[in-house]
């Protein structure tokens, strides 16, 4: 035992502490290591220490009830490099009076706006799909679901239709800036960004990749006559006023947050319904379940907002799928104010990692949990106290959850009233955690209509 009163930290290296743990196993190294020691434990990556969190307890505590003591860390200030100072890379004032501007977007009329695109644009990858299956034997689903993810935020954000050449440029940047910034937060040396070298040209040319396909879209809607508003996200944004300035989102704002829903938006739904199809085709018996509600509820046709209240078994299915891969795994917050969790004094300037990834697959609050059991969530067993929260908990709780939950209920409402779908190759797909909890491999999936 050392002085934070935990056991030794397996594979200490002298100078980098465990940085290596940490960049091959992001997800779990800060899990078994806080698990081992009673939800708290601290390690050392390079110079800076750092306190890995399981307990569902001292979570809250940093997320709601003493708040006001942490910020985001320096993590998500290395993702302004990329996407500017949009919601996900600020904290304190800024981030508020953003998080003000940014609320009356996401409203019920964006909902309605998405279910009737998610509609559109599943029908037709089903289609796509059906051939994808016939002609080579299976479908590869992370990437179906990511061009699909990219084509709906497309329409719904700036009502424009992402071809294949602009999904597959689009998607990669989005994937790079994420595993940049990773790259970035992990390495021994960062070099200012005005130096050449082969790490910040790839920065630079992923947000040039960005830039370049959203900023016209900005400059468009700021010449059109007001007849024209298309009511979109970008839309709403662009006419949306902090309530208590009166202030409204500049070019170089809009930019940065649209950039921010983009990234933020796109690579967590996808991966989340992707292991959600993963999960279905390895358990058939949920399956059935499945078909059975989708086929009651729609009765073949397209969902509109109202069904999705309906479709609580395929709710259910999401939410334990979030639950065992969650795609933000880690949050990392800096506590600005000494504080103490449990016995453990925690002192200004320490990083703190919240392991979302731990919380759910802790035995204390879920018991067998590896096990897939959607009846988990339902509605007439209560959930273990705040040990769930793939969107989050506190202020920064995501502000696209109902957006991610009404896609994701859309999609898989019409997949599940449409195609039997089962694993085209029986091995166990594993995890590869960049910044979100991602498959391994392509999952390849084999489709057949109802
Ligand atoms: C399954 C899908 C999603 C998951 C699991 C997810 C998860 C999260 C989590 C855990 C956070 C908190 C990060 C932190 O503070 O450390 C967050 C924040 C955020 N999310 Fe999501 N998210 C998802 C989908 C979306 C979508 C669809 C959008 C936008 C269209 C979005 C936009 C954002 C933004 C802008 C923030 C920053 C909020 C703030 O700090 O005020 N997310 N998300």
């Amino acid at each position: 035992m050392n002085s934070t009163g935990q056991s030794p930290v397996q594979g200490n290296h002298w100078l980098t502490g465990n940085a290596r743990q940490m960049w091959n196993r992001p997800h779990l190294f800060p899990a078994e290591l806080a698990w081992q020691n009673g939800g708290l434990a601290r390690f050392r990556m390079l110079h800076k220490y750092l306190y890995a969190v399981t307990s569902a307890e001292y979570a809250r505590q940093i997320l709601v009830t003493n708040h006001d003591r942490y910020e985001r860390s320096f993590q998500y200030k290395t993702g302004r490099i990329v996407i500017g100072d949009g919601l996900l890379s600020t904290d304190g004032p800024e981030w508020l009076k953003r998080r003000r501007e940014m609320l009356p977007a996401f409203k019920a009329h964006t909902m309605r706006q998405l279910v009737e695109a998610a509609g559109a644009a599943t029908e037709d990858a089903m289609r796509r799909w059906q051939t994808i299956d016939e002609e080579t034997g299976s479908v590869p689903i992370v990437a179906e679901i990511q061009r699909l993810a990219l084509i709906i935020i497309g329409k719904t954000l700036l009502s424009t239709e992402i071809d294949d050449g602009h999904a597959a440029d689009f998607g990669h940047a989005v994937r790079e800036t994420l595993y940049l910034v990773r790259q970035r937060n992990t390495s021994l040396i960062r070099l200012p960004m005005w130096l050449p070298s082969s790490a910040n040209d790839r920065i630079h040319k992923t947000r040039q990749v960005l830039d370049e396909f959203l900023v016209p879209h900005i400059e468009n809607r700021r010449m059109q006559p007001d007849k024209d508003v298309k009511s979109d996200i970008l839309d709403l944004l662009a006419h949306s006023r902090d309530k208590e300035s009166g202030s409204k989102l500049d070019d170089q704002a809009l930019l940065d947050e649209t950039k921010t829903l983009f990234v933020s938006g796109f690579e967590t739904t996808a991966t989340a319904l992707s292991w959600t199809l993963y999960l279905l085709s390895r358990h058939p018996e949920i399956a059935a379940r499945w078909h059975r509600e989708c086929a009651q509820v729609l009765k073949g046709r397209l969902p509109t907002s109202d069904d999705l209240e309906l479709l609580t078994f395929t709710k259910q299915i999401i939410q334990e799928a979030l639950r065992l891969y969650p795609p933000v795994y880690n949050m990392a917050r800096e506590c600005v104010t000494d504080d103490t969790l449990g016995s453990v004094r925690i002192r200004k300037g320490s990083v703190l990692l919240i392991s979302i990834y731990g919380i759910h697959h802790a035995e204390a609050y879920w018991p067998q949990p590896e096990k897939f059991d959607p009846d988990r969530f339902a509605p007439e067993r209560s959930l273990p106290a705040n040990a769930y929260y793939p969107f989050a908990l506190g202020k920064h709780v995501c502000i696209g959850a109902q957006f991610a939950m009404t896609e994701m209920i859309t999609i898989l409402g019409i997949i599940g009233s449409r195609l039997r779908i089962c694993a085209a190759d029986p091995q166990p797909v594993g995890i590869r955690a960049q910044i979100t909890l991602a498959p391994d491999q392509e999952i390849l999936l084999r489709m057949r209509a109802l």
